[in-house]
């Protein structure tokens, strides 16, 4: 039961042929169905990135993707608004299994930027368990900026450990494991334009 967060109106995403046609051939047998196609994902963060423009107009924003997940979410954002954005990129480790997270993290990469007295937006593809964006969002808040958000392309609610304020969510998807958009198994499928789910022999091995 996948929603749009923040609207009354369920959203029903389904793959059309064409989201099934856009997986390349060599992983088409892998994914069992696409969850959200392209066009619905670009039209949401139509949608998001027309917020963020009114919530911040006037102001210049401190875009700060989360590697390596985010970097199509954050490109796909970045060139939608229409106020001033930098950009800069942190890379984190939490140590877990392949499919979960357990919320001991490491910075592997941290920022170019002195965020003090900065607008910060964090831009993430999923926050599942909560347990990454919450160390980020106290590391952050410690170097002083002048605000801190979210937006999260994909939210799983049933997971979460902790709740976290996220003020932009693209979608809620259910409690399956998802790929593509950023989204990865084992390093691949990142680049599939929809966000899809994989049979269980992909798993298996
Ligand atoms: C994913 C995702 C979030 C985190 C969410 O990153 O990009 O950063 O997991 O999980 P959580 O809410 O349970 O903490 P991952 O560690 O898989 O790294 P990647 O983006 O490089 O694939």
């Amino acid at each position: 039961m996948p929603t749009v967060s923040g609207q009354s109106e369920p959203f029903v995403p389904g793959p059309s042929p064409s989201d099934l046609e856009q997986i390349p051939a060599v992983f088409r047998d892998d994914v069992e169905s696409v969850l959200i196609g392209a066009d619905d994902i670009h039209g949401r963060l139509d949608e998001l990135a027309a917020e963020v423009d009114h919530d911040y107009a006037g102001r210049e924003l401190l875009l700060i993707g989360v590697l390596k997940g985010a970097v199509f979410a954050m490109a796909d954002v970045a060139r939608r608004l229409t106020i001033p954005a930098s950009m800069d990129f942190m890379a984190v480790s939490s140590y877990g299994s392949a499919t979960s997270s357990s919320g001991v993290v490491r910075i592997l990469k941290d920022l170019d930027t002195d965020i003090e007295g900065r607008d910060v937006l964090i831009i993430e593809d999923i926050v599942d368990s909560g347990l990454t964006l919450d160390y980020l969002m106290k590391n952050l808040r410690s170097r002083r900026p002048a605000s801190v958000e979210v937006l999260s392309l994909l939210t799983k609610p049933a997971r979460r450990e902790i709740e976290l304020p996220i003020r932009y969510v693209g979608f809620e998807i259910p409690d399956v494991f998802v790929v593509g958009y950023g989204l990865d198994f084992g390093e691949r499928y990142r680049g599939l334009r929809s966000i899809a789910t994989l049979k269980p022999e992909v798993y298996a091995g």
